[in-house]
């Protein structure tokens, strides 16, 4: 059986919520916005056959290990890992899986709100008219124009986070988790009508052809240049960025999905909410590519266009759809909220630590976190613009790069790694086999052999490589 405590921050108030507000964390920008543009420049079918091993191999089964965490421990990641560390007689330093997430929850949010101001920003242009009729280059010239403004990119960015702020400040129970059950199946509606005209007007067949015809020699490549000049170099780095992302868009590594696991009632059942939200998220992401491509290849866009792909291609669709008007104002309305009931997942972790252990009020823990995510977050906002060019670059990136990098691709799945060496071998098997409560022996074996060996080997052989070891 599990543990008889009691979070501090309340309950969620079924199975059915619980599993709505992790797929409300999970399914964001990172499935609508990140996955299509990192495929688009990763090469397509390879990638994505990497992405889709890594989130069955890795992603489940560690999404399966912050849950019982968080439930075994019901408080924040660090007042969790620092609980159950001392209770399974192993380190302290394992809290420190609760403090490096605090860290990466305030880089990730430093960037994805600015994207999610993006977002908002659409929502305006396409209500107003302002996408009717326009052609590829129109979109583009859009798109350049908003980027290329720190003022309008900064008052979005500061909606957003105020945005952020006021649902964490109450409690994730009032309002989000109602907003988010209506939500979320609309925008898997929105996205089905979006397939729908890519299917008619865009060219689907080619678009299929780049998301899953897998050429295994891209797997380990990396291009660049035109089509003409293509040059190729052997390079991890494609396998690191799909690694990274598994653990991105299921929102896993920094404890988002652990301060949630802190809500979950005693009974429910860890195995079938995990693949639940896993299948959701992938599914939704593949979507998302399927509305995408099509207009790419359609217009003469290039897949490889970097973050601003989505914005340059589905204005396009929508400016020249019957009813796109109302069709894009809609679309970027969903984006918004599920970039939005990701957010809050974000900063969830270091509110609910100031709370439970300093006894903070949860509207003041909210608000110096938010305004601290936003004052990192001017760093992203100048690096579309004024820190754009090579002399504000660090390896070739701007700072919107970087963090990104720094964020999904090494502190997510470090703080992978432990989360699956502490409830493999810091913990006892006990502590698994009683809060995941398997009926079928045969079932937790397997995943106990996956959480010891296969995810933290395949995570580390990632790792080694892309450090260039071998
Ligand atoms: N998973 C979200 C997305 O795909 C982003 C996100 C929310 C996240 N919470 C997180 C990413 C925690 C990493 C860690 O858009």
């Amino acid at each position: 059986m599990s543990s008889k405590r009691e979070s501090v921050h309340g309950m969620w108030s079924s199975r059915a919520v619980f599993i709505m507000a992790t797929v409300g964390s999970a399914v964001g920008l990172g499935n609508i916005w990140k996955f299509p543009y990192i495929t688009g420049e990763y090469g397509g079918g390879a990638f994505v056959l990497v992405y889709l091993l890594c989130v069955a191999l890795i992603g489940v089964p560690i999404m399966m290990a912050e849950l019982l965490l968080g439930r075994r421990g019901r408080s924040s990641p660090i007042s969790t890992m620092t609980r159950l560390a001392r209770e399974e007689g192993s380190s302290p330093a394992w809290s420190l899986v609760g403090y490096s997430g605090v860290v990466a929850g305030f880089l990730i949010l430093s960037f994805y709100s600015v994207i999610a101001g993006w977002a908002l920003a659409y929502v305006f242009q396409a209500a107003s008219g302002g996408l009717n009729g326009v052609s590829a280059e129109g979109s583009a010239k859009l798109f350049a124009d908003l980027v290329g403004s720190p003022p309008r990119l900064l008052v979005w960015h500061t909606v957003f986070i105020v945005m952020t702020v006021a649902v964490v400040a109450r409690g994730v129970r009032d309002g989000l988790e109602r907003a988010v059950t209506i939500l979320m199946p609309a925008l898997f509606v929105m996205l089905l009508i979006m397939v729908g005209y890519a299917y008619l007007e865009g060219d689907f067949v080619r678009a299929l052809d780049f998301l899953f015809d897998v050429n295994f020699a891209k797997v380990f490549e990396i291009c660049t240049g035109s089509a003409e000049q293509l040059q190729c170099q052997f390079s991890g780095e494609p396998v690191l960025v799909a690694m990274g992302h598994a653990f991105f868009t299921l929102s896993l590594g920094m404890g988002a999905i652990m301060a949630y696991g802190a809500y979950v009632p005693d009974r429910a059942s860890i195995t079938g909410a995990t693949i639940t939200i896993a299948v959701a998220d992938t599914v939704v992401a593949l979507l998302a590519g399927m509305a995408i491509f099509p207009i790419v290849f359609a217009s003469g866009l290039e897949p490889s266009a970097g973050p601003g792909l989505i914005f340059q291609t589905l204005p396009i669709a929508f400016g020249n759809m019957p009813g796109g008007q109302w069709f894009g104002t809609i679309f970027f309305i969903l984006l918004v909220f599920a970039a939005w009931s990701s957010s809050i997942s974000l900063v969830e972790p270091a509110v609910a630590w100031l709370v439970d252990s300093r006894g903070w009020r949860r509207g003041t823990a909210a608000a110096v976190v938010g305004m601290l995510a936003w004052t990192l977050g001017i760093g992203s906002v100048l690096s579309f613009n004024v820190w754009s060019g090579e002399d504000y670059q660090l390896f070739g990136r701007t700072i919107f790069d970087l963090k990104d990098f720094l964020a999904s691709n090494v502190m997510l799945p470090l703080g992978g790694l432990m989360i699956a060496l502490f409830v493999g071998y810091g913990a006892g098997r006990h502590m698994a086999l009683d809060e995941l409560a398997i009926r079928r022996q045969q079932l937790f074996d397997a995943w106990w052999l996956v959480i010891r060996f296969v995810s933290p080997v395949g995570i580390g052989i990632v790792f080694l490589n892309s450090i260039g070891v071998f």
